[in-house]
């Protein structure tokens, strides 16, 4: 692992601040993959377990990518390692590289020294593969890369910048997928914005019309999806499970935290209910 450098967007302190308030705090309300990102499920009304979903969409995020077919891969913000290990086991892959700012996230994924993964304390802006990837993946990751003053045209420049570094990493015929959070109806001078900043800060949303400006000419986007109401459902399943572990959580990170982290669930589930704010899955081919 190489040490992280300063990303643009969040700061790697901001990001070690919030993900490396300890895994044991994550463990007791994600689902047991450690996933940190909207989950997918088939519909409104299917009940299948978080878990379940969790799994359904790192699947979907594969087929988007066209992991099936891949020798290599990167997961841009690998988290605690859901992705990398799903890739892993994919028989044509033989090289998965996983890239995140937390170093609690990195040691949780290399204790048990798995085969074909590398995990480096790095962010995009400054990654250098030896060799091209087949395909990328990066989910949850995009939210984090500008900061709550870059103006639009600041905004669209780093995605800019993050989408021909991807263009460049990956092979012509290779594929990407992209899952991001996204600014909806609300405005970027909304009080919640700034309460949404405690739990992330130094980070901003993208509006999906910067993403359409920023990989113009680099990637083709195949699809668009919208999947809002999973992510609002995601939420209010983390938020009930903090609730009712709530006494181990204060006993580990303390009550102000926990508080902190209840009132984010809950106004992000709102936000993702009301249209505030979207979620999005984007499948992405490069521009030859
Ligand atoms: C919300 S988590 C999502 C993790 C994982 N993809 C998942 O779905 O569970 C965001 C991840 O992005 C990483 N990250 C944030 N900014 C980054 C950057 N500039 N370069 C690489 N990774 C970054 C964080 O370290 C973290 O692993």
């Amino acid at each position: 692992m190489s040490g992280a450098k300063e990303a643009q967007g969040a700061s790697a302190e901001a990001i070690q601040a919030h993900y490396d308030v300890g895994n044991e705090f994550y463990a007791l309300w994600l689902d047991e993959t450690l996933t940190y990102s909207s989950a997918l499920w088939d519909s409104a009304e299917d009940q299948r377990p978080l878990a379940w979903a969790q799994h359904n969409k790192i699947a979907w995020h594969l087929r988007s990518a066209q992991v099936e077919k891949a020798k290599r891969v990167l997961d841009i913000g690998c988290g605690w390692g859901a992705v990398v290990k799903a890739a892993a086991a994919v028989p044509t892959v033989e090289h998965v590289m996983g890239l995140t700012l937390s170093q609690a996230q990195a040691d949780h994924i290399l204790r048990d020294k798995p085969a074909k993964i590398d995990v480096r304390l790095e962010s995009w802006a400054d990654h250098q593969p030896a060799q091209n990837y087949d395909s990328i993946v990066s989910i949850g990751a995009f939210e984090h890369f500008t900061k709550p003053n870059d103006d639009a045209a600041a905004k669209i420049a780093i995605y800019r910048d993050f989408f021909s570094k991807c263009r460049g990493w990956l092979d012509p015929k290779g594929g990407m997928s992209l899952q991001t959070i996204a600014y909806g109806k609300l405005r970027r001078d909304d009080p919640n914005v700034k309460l949404m900043s405690q739990i992330f800060p130094d980070s901003d949303l993208p509006r999906l019309e910067e993403i359409v400006v920023a990989c113009d000419g680099l990637f083709e986007i195949v699809m668009v999806r919208n999947d809002r109401v999973d992510y609002a459902r995601t939420c209010e399943q983390w938020a009930n499970n903090l609730r009712s572990q709530r006494k181990a959580a204060i006993a580990l990170v303390g009550p102000e935290q926990v508080a902190r982290y209840e009132r984010y669930l809950k106004l992000s589930a709102f936000g993702f209910w009301t249209g505030n704010i979207t979620l999005l899955r984007l499948t992405l081919r490069p521009i030859e």
